[in-house]
Protein backbone atom coordinates (compact mmCIF):
# COMPACT_ATOMS: atom_id res chain seq x y z
CA UNK A 1 0.00 0.00 0.00
CA UNK A 2 1.49 3.45 -0.97
CA UNK A 3 0.27 5.20 2.03
CA UNK A 4 2.06 8.66 1.12
CA UNK A 5 -0.60 9.15 -1.03
CA UNK A 6 -2.49 9.78 2.17
CA UNK A 7 -0.75 12.36 3.99
CA UNK A 8 -1.10 15.97 3.63
CA UNK A 9 2.36 17.99 3.40
CA UNK A 10 1.98 21.05 5.18
CA UNK A 11 4.64 23.81 4.99
CA UNK A 12 5.37 26.04 7.50
CA UNK A 13 2.84 24.77 10.23
CA UNK A 14 2.63 25.05 13.04
CA UNK A 15 5.44 27.56 12.62
CA UNK A 16 7.75 28.32 9.78
CA UNK A 17 10.38 25.83 8.97
CA UNK A 18 8.57 23.02 9.89
CA UNK A 19 7.18 20.37 7.13
CA UNK A 20 3.71 19.40 8.86
CA UNK A 21 2.68 15.57 7.81
CA UNK A 22 -0.97 15.84 8.20
CA UNK A 23 -2.34 12.48 8.26
CA UNK A 24 -6.11 13.48 8.12
CA UNK A 25 -6.51 11.67 5.07
CA UNK A 26 -5.03 8.72 5.47
CA UNK A 27 -7.49 8.81 8.95
CA UNK A 28 -10.62 10.02 6.73
CA UNK A 29 -10.09 6.65 4.17
CA UNK A 30 -11.84 3.83 6.09
CA UNK A 31 -10.23 0.97 3.87
CA UNK A 32 -6.28 3.21 3.89
CA UNK A 33 -6.73 3.63 7.98
CA UNK A 34 -7.96 -0.08 8.11
CA UNK A 35 -4.90 -1.39 6.02
CA UNK A 36 -2.56 0.81 8.85
CA UNK A 37 -3.80 -0.35 11.66
CA UNK A 38 -4.02 -4.12 10.34
CA UNK A 39 -0.02 -3.99 9.80
CA UNK A 40 0.48 -2.31 12.99
CA UNK A 41 -1.97 -4.83 14.88
CA UNK A 42 0.16 -7.65 13.25
CA UNK A 43 3.54 -6.32 14.31
CA UNK A 44 2.09 -6.23 17.92
CA UNK A 45 0.33 -9.31 17.54
CA UNK A 46 4.29 -10.99 16.71
CA UNK A 47 5.39 -9.24 20.05
CA UNK A 48 2.55 -10.81 22.06
CA UNK A 49 1.46 -7.47 23.07
CA UNK A 50 -1.06 -7.28 26.40
CA UNK A 51 -1.44 -3.29 26.39
CA UNK A 52 -1.00 -0.44 23.80
CA UNK A 53 0.00 2.97 24.94
CA UNK A 54 -0.52 6.05 22.95
CA UNK A 55 0.46 9.52 24.04
CA UNK A 56 -2.37 12.30 23.58
CA UNK A 57 -3.53 13.27 20.85
CA UNK A 58 -2.84 11.22 17.44
CA UNK A 59 -1.79 8.37 19.16
CA UNK A 60 -5.05 7.49 20.61
CA UNK A 61 -6.15 7.71 16.83
CA UNK A 62 -3.36 5.08 15.58
CA UNK A 63 -3.19 3.11 18.73
CA UNK A 64 -6.86 2.47 19.72
CA UNK A 65 -7.87 1.03 16.83
CA UNK A 66 -4.96 -1.44 17.10
CA UNK A 67 -6.01 -2.35 20.91
CA UNK A 68 -9.46 -3.16 19.56
CA UNK A 69 -8.04 -5.13 16.72
CA UNK A 70 -6.33 -7.22 19.15
CA UNK A 71 -8.64 -7.79 21.93
CA UNK A 72 -5.91 -5.87 24.66
CA UNK A 73 -6.41 -2.16 26.57
CA UNK A 74 -5.06 1.13 25.99
CA UNK A 75 -3.61 3.20 28.32
CA UNK A 76 -2.91 6.96 27.55
CA UNK A 77 -0.09 9.72 27.92
CA UNK A 78 -1.89 12.13 28.35
CA UNK A 79 -1.06 16.28 28.40
CA UNK A 80 -0.95 17.90 31.59
CA UNK A 81 -3.77 18.57 34.09
CA UNK A 82 -5.95 15.56 31.99
CA UNK A 83 -6.09 12.85 34.71
CA UNK A 84 -8.22 12.86 37.68
CA UNK A 85 -5.82 9.90 39.67
CA UNK A 86 -2.43 9.87 40.79
CA UNK A 87 -0.19 10.25 38.01
CA UNK A 88 3.54 9.94 37.14
CA UNK A 89 5.36 12.25 34.60
CA UNK A 90 7.78 12.96 32.64
CA UNK A 91 8.57 16.95 30.84
CA UNK A 92 10.27 16.50 27.34
CA UNK A 93 11.46 18.29 23.98
CA UNK A 94 9.24 18.48 20.82
CA UNK A 95 10.27 19.20 17.23
CA UNK A 96 8.43 22.38 18.33
CA UNK A 97 8.77 23.72 21.58
CA UNK A 98 8.30 21.51 25.25
CA UNK A 99 5.79 19.45 26.51
CA UNK A 100 5.32 17.59 29.89
CA UNK A 101 3.00 13.65 29.52
CA UNK A 102 1.53 11.76 32.40
CA UNK A 103 -0.09 8.53 33.32
CA UNK A 104 -1.75 7.01 35.82
CA UNK A 105 -0.41 4.94 38.48
CA UNK A 106 -2.53 1.68 37.34
CA UNK A 107 -2.26 2.47 33.89
CA UNK A 108 0.27 -0.36 33.34
CA UNK A 109 0.40 -3.70 35.62
CA UNK A 110 3.80 -5.08 36.52
CA UNK A 111 5.50 -6.91 33.90
CA UNK A 112 3.15 -6.17 31.41
CA UNK A 113 4.43 -6.31 27.65
CA UNK A 114 3.65 -2.95 26.33
CA UNK A 115 3.42 -1.52 22.54
CA UNK A 116 4.22 2.45 22.14
CA UNK A 117 2.05 3.63 19.69
CA UNK A 118 2.09 7.00 17.74
CA UNK A 119 1.08 8.61 14.65
CA UNK A 120 4.54 9.98 14.12
CA UNK A 121 8.36 10.28 15.39
CA UNK A 122 10.32 13.36 14.95
CA UNK A 123 12.62 13.75 17.60
CA UNK A 124 11.96 11.29 19.33
CA UNK A 125 10.88 13.25 22.78
CA UNK A 126 7.13 12.17 23.00
CA UNK A 127 8.57 8.32 22.34
CA UNK A 128 11.37 8.43 24.94
CA UNK A 129 9.22 10.19 27.33
CA UNK A 130 6.17 7.85 26.62
CA UNK A 131 8.92 4.40 27.34
CA UNK A 132 9.95 6.69 30.50
CA UNK A 133 6.57 6.58 32.32
CA UNK A 134 5.75 2.59 31.07
CA UNK A 135 9.05 1.37 32.58
CA UNK A 136 8.51 3.70 35.67
CA UNK A 137 4.77 2.02 36.01
CA UNK A 138 6.95 -1.71 35.33
CA UNK A 139 5.71 -2.16 31.95
CA UNK A 140 7.94 -4.11 29.21
CA UNK A 141 8.48 -2.07 26.32
CA UNK A 142 8.73 -4.96 23.42
CA UNK A 143 8.22 -2.56 20.75
CA UNK A 144 7.31 0.88 19.29
CA UNK A 145 5.21 1.52 15.94
CA UNK A 146 4.65 4.46 14.18
CA UNK A 147 2.78 5.33 10.98
CA UNK A 148 5.55 8.03 10.27
CA UNK A 149 9.82 8.34 10.54
CA UNK A 150 11.47 11.74 10.05
CA UNK A 151 14.43 10.29 9.51
CA UNK A 152 16.48 13.72 8.94
CA UNK A 153 15.52 14.07 13.07
CA UNK A 154 17.02 11.45 14.05
CA UNK A 155 14.57 10.02 16.44
CA UNK A 156 15.93 6.28 16.96
CA UNK A 157 19.32 7.69 18.11
CA UNK A 158 17.17 8.56 21.48
CA UNK A 159 15.51 5.17 21.94
CA UNK A 160 18.05 2.69 20.89
CA UNK A 161 17.61 -0.89 21.94
CA UNK A 162 13.57 -1.04 21.43
CA UNK A 163 11.87 -2.27 18.21
CA UNK A 164 10.55 -0.33 16.02
CA UNK A 165 7.91 -0.69 13.25
CA UNK A 166 7.02 2.20 10.83
CA UNK A 167 4.63 2.30 7.81
CA UNK A 168 6.53 5.67 5.92
CA UNK A 169 9.73 6.69 6.28
CA UNK A 170 10.28 10.73 5.27
C1 LIG B 1 3.18 15.07 17.65
C2 LIG B 1 3.07 13.64 17.18
C3 LIG B 1 3.97 12.90 18.12
C4 LIG B 1 5.05 13.91 18.42
C5 LIG B 1 6.28 13.59 17.65
O1 LIG B 1 2.33 15.26 18.72
O2 LIG B 1 1.75 13.16 17.21
O3 LIG B 1 3.32 12.53 19.32
O4 LIG B 1 4.55 15.20 18.02
O5 LIG B 1 7.33 14.49 17.89
P1 LIG B 1 8.68 14.10 18.61
O6 LIG B 1 9.14 12.80 18.05
O7 LIG B 1 9.61 15.24 18.25
O8 LIG B 1 8.44 14.06 20.07
P2 LIG B 1 1.99 16.68 19.34
O9 LIG B 1 2.81 16.85 20.58
O10 LIG B 1 2.12 17.74 18.29
O11 LIG B 1 0.52 16.51 19.85
P3 LIG B 1 -0.89 16.08 19.19
O12 LIG B 1 -0.83 14.61 18.91
O13 LIG B 1 -1.84 16.41 20.29
O14 LIG B 1 -1.11 16.89 17.94
N1 LIG C 1 5.00 16.21 15.19
C1 LIG C 1 6.28 16.62 15.30
N2 LIG C 1 6.77 17.00 14.12
C2 LIG C 1 5.77 16.81 13.21
C3 LIG C 1 5.65 17.01 11.81
N3 LIG C 1 6.67 17.49 11.10
N4 LIG C 1 4.48 16.70 11.22
C4 LIG C 1 3.44 16.24 11.95
N5 LIG C 1 3.49 16.04 13.26
C5 LIG C 1 4.64 16.32 13.89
Amino acid sequence: MDYKQYVANVPDFPEPGVLFRDISPLMANGPVYSAATDEIADYAQKLGTEMIVGPEARGFIVGCPVAYKLGVGFSPARKKGKLPRETVSVTYDLEYGQASLYMQKDAVQPGQKVLVVDDLMATGGTLAATIKLVEELGGIVVGTAFLIELTDLHGRDKIKGYDMFTLMQY
